[in-house]
């Protein structure tokens, strides 16, 4: 299989996407539209296909959030056997970031490995899940457990998708958006929080703005770092261990980007705990551009809390990990921080 790369097209009402990648579509025998509903009935997908895409297409369903399971990517491989898919064929992954990650996810293991192109359709998405190759199914009550790096060979976040979205759904990528303003430098986190108030009202040039800055910034992050082995993109996570257990423990009460926004806010804690945070209000100021829903009372339970922060997959042989701010655009990692403050930024947020 060709080499991935990190081609990223971003743009309202982007039109055909067969120009973008002419070689790979003209070799593919056969092309699966691996889509959320939602997703599949919206008309910017089918201007994205255009008549000779949708020629080779076969479409099959992939319903967001309770589909990211080991078991709805074996239903998919085992349809896209039955359908006669090879190693030519393509699966377009066309929805939000659970839709991405799974279908990703199946892309990576089908027939050792098949081209896919990733079409995220969620603000969430575009700025963020539907980038850089991170491909992953929950398993046993934990977040992302099996996945694998395996990168589309194009990413297309064309805006004009995010005019359907219910306004929670658009406001659940706030918590993406204040990470960026956080760990990224101060043009990038200018530019996201001017267009913030716009893209949370779900105004088009705003929302442009910050999947352009993010979705840029996010693909030059992954370009360098891909298999995140160098420490860059690890800064991505910042936020994303607490983040991860309040969104299990809340049990689909909390999506993906309110969970991580009470996930940057106990990194903040923690960071003034560990007196690593420096005492300018600059990044408090920024978690503070939206209020997050309430975090639910099971988030809060000590021990479940705890053992989730040991499970996280990038905590290594040690107890845990954390990304700390020392200042905006300044992460660090830390390992092994006391239970005890662990559970003083917990009781505190
Ligand atoms: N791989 C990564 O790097 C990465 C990064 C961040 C988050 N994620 C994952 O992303 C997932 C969350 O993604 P999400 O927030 O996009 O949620 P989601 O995929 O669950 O979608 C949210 C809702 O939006 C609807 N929807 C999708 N496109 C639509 C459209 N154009 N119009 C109307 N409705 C539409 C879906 O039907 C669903 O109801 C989590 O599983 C998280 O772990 C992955």
């Amino acid at each position: 299989m060709r080499r991935p790369s990190f081609r990223l097209a971003c743009g309202r009402n982007i039109g055909g996407i067969r120009g973008l990648l002419p070689e790979t579509f003209d070799r593919a025998d056969r092309i699966a539209l691996v889509a959320d509903p939602a997703a599949a009935k919206s008309p910017v997908l089918k201007k994205l296909l255009g008549p000779e895409l949708a020629a080779k297409t076969s479409r099959f369903p992939l319903p967001a959030g309770r589909e990211k399971t080991l078991a709805a990517v074996t239903a998919l491989c085992s349809a896209l056997f039955k359908a006669g898919f090879s190693r030519q064929s393509v699966i377009i992954a066309a929805g939000g970031g659970s839709v991405t990650d799974a279908a990703g996810f199946a892309a990576a293991v089908y027939m050792r490995g098949i081209n896919w192109i990733s079409v995220p359709t969620t603000f969430l998405g575009q700025i963020d899940a539907g980038i850089g190759g991170k491909t992953a199914v929950d398993f046993l009550g934990t977040k992302n457990i099996i996945g694998s790096f395996h990168q589309p060979a194009l990413t297309v976040c064309d805006t004009a998708f995010l005019s359907t979205l219910k306004p929670s759904v658009r406001r659940a990528a706030a918590g993406e958006l204040i990470k960026y303003a956080l760990i990224a430098p101060g043009d990038l986190r200018l530019s996201i929080m001017r267009s913030f108030d716009g893209a949370m009202a779900g105004r088009p040039d705003d929302l442009l703005a910050c999947v352009r800055a993010c979705a840029e910034y996010k693909a030059k992050i992954c370009a360098a770092d891909e298999r995140e082995e160098t420490g860059l993109r690890e800064t991505l996570n910042f936020g994303h261990t607490a983040g991860h257990a309040f969104e299990v423990l809340s049990r689909g009460r909390l999506p993906h980007g309110e969970a991580v926004l009470w996930g940057l806010r106990y990194a903040l804690e923690v960071s003034e705990k560990m007196k690593v945070l420096d005492n300018t209000p600059g990044a408090w100021k920024v978690t503070g551009m939206i209020e997050p829903l309430p975090l639910p009372a099971a988030c809060r339970r000590e021990n479940d809390f705890l053992r989730l922060v040991r499970a996280d997959k990038k905590r290594g042989g040690r107890d845990n990990r954390f990304l700390l701010l020392r200042s905006p655009g300044d992460v660090e990692p830390a390992d092994n921080i006391p239970e005890k403050v662990l559970l003083a930024a917990l009781e505190e947020i």
